[in-house]
């Protein structure tokens, strides 16, 4: 005698039934680099498929998303003008605030996110302040990261995303946002962000790489998984309404620690550019077919225990879905 595993599996019909996880589209979020750099859609060569979007154009791509059954994009800005505060992540004018209001203004219906963090803004590409040796100095970039936060919610977003991984990041927020009156604008916290090697092509993209040095005072170390759930405890205690794992495909046994230890908070992966960037690599040369290579990491994902996948797959995955519902 031995078990008989197979009988389930003898058509997609029944495959489908006994399925654990799923994907959605209204589980993706697709990020969108806004600019006010290029006057037209500008391809970013480390991220095959991913533009940089002038202000004009990106509610045209939105839309798309958001008829793809995309359930939200986050927005990520690429400023004319960068300096030692990041004046310009926090103006009324700025890159960001005004794509916002175009989005409401051009009608998209899906969930609007931005970013906030200072390093796509500061000239030495830091995510906070520095002081006089180049340290980021946690306190006073509190205070320019709640600024940013509230010009965003100013500006009429959904959700607002930090992601400085500086300490008391989203206590600053909250309490600025509440103290604005916006106190039902939630936040997606980048919780547990790692100092990874796999964001090189998201720096060439948002034109955001530190100058000088790297982000290991204040993101975390590849090394530890326990500390990741003190993170989100932290976070949760400050008033994150969403948790996040990033980078996503190495930092899988972090997304499953988290759904057990967090059980009740909507959890967030991030499949960042280089996961991206490999994948479309690898299917250029033909080595994988890149549909089903998309389709089955993003299954993983939520079968990790991750609700939303925030991935530069997510049109492409959304019409990919919606193909083989139809089929
Ligand atoms: C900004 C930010 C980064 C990413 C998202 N927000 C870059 C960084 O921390 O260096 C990376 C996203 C990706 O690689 O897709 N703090
Ligand atoms: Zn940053």
């Amino acid at each position: 005698m031995f078990e008989r595993y197979r009988r389930l599996r003898q058509t997609p019909a029944l495959r489908r039934l006994v399925a654990e996880a799923r994907l959605e589209a209204s589980d993706l979020i697709l990020p969108l680099f806004v600019t006010e750099v290029d006057d037209r859609p500008t391809p970013i060569a480390s991220m095959p498929g991913v533009m940089r979007w002038p202000l004009g154009s990106v509610a045209g791509v939105a839309r798309e998303a958001e008829e793809a059954g995309v359930g939200a994009v986050i927005l990520f800005g690429i400023p004319a003008k960068k300096d030692a505060r990041g004046t310009e992540a926090d103006a009324e004018e700025g890159v960001i605030q005004r794509a916002v209001r175009e989005l409401r203004r051009e009608g998209f219906g899906g969930v609007v996110i931005t970013d906030v963090c200072l390093c796509e803004y500061t000239d030495h590409g830091h995510c906070g302040l520095l002081g006089d040796n180049g340290e980021i100095l946690n306190d006073v970039s509190l205070r320019r990261l709640a600024e940013t936060a509230v010009s965003h919610a100013r500006a009429g977003v959904d959700i607002v995303a930090p992601s400085a991984m500086l300490d008391g990041m989203v206590r600053a927020i909250r309490g600025a946002l509440d103290g604005a009156g916006f106190d039902q604008t939630p936040i997606l916290s980048y919780s547990a962000k790692y100092a990874s090697s796999y964001y090189g092509p998201f720096r060439d993209a948002a034109d955001g790489a530190p100058r000088f040095g790297d982000r290991r005072s204040h993101q975390m170390d590849p090394a530890n998984g326990r500390e990741a759930m003190l993170e989100h405890g932290a976070d949760v205690a400050e008033g994150a309404d969403i948790l996040m794992v990033k980078p996503g495909l190495a930092y899988l046994d972090v997304v499953r620690r988290t759904r057990t230890l967090y059980p009740h908070h909507p959890l967030a992966a991030y499949n960042v550019s280089g996961e991206y960037s490999m994948v479309k690599a690898a299917s250029a040369n033909g080595w994988i077919d890149e549909r089903s290579v998309v389709l089955e990491t993003l299954l993983a994902f939520r079968r990790a225990g991750a609700d939303v996948v925030i991935t530069y797959h997510a049109l492409d995955a959304a019409r990919w879905l919606r193909e083989k519902e139809a089929s």
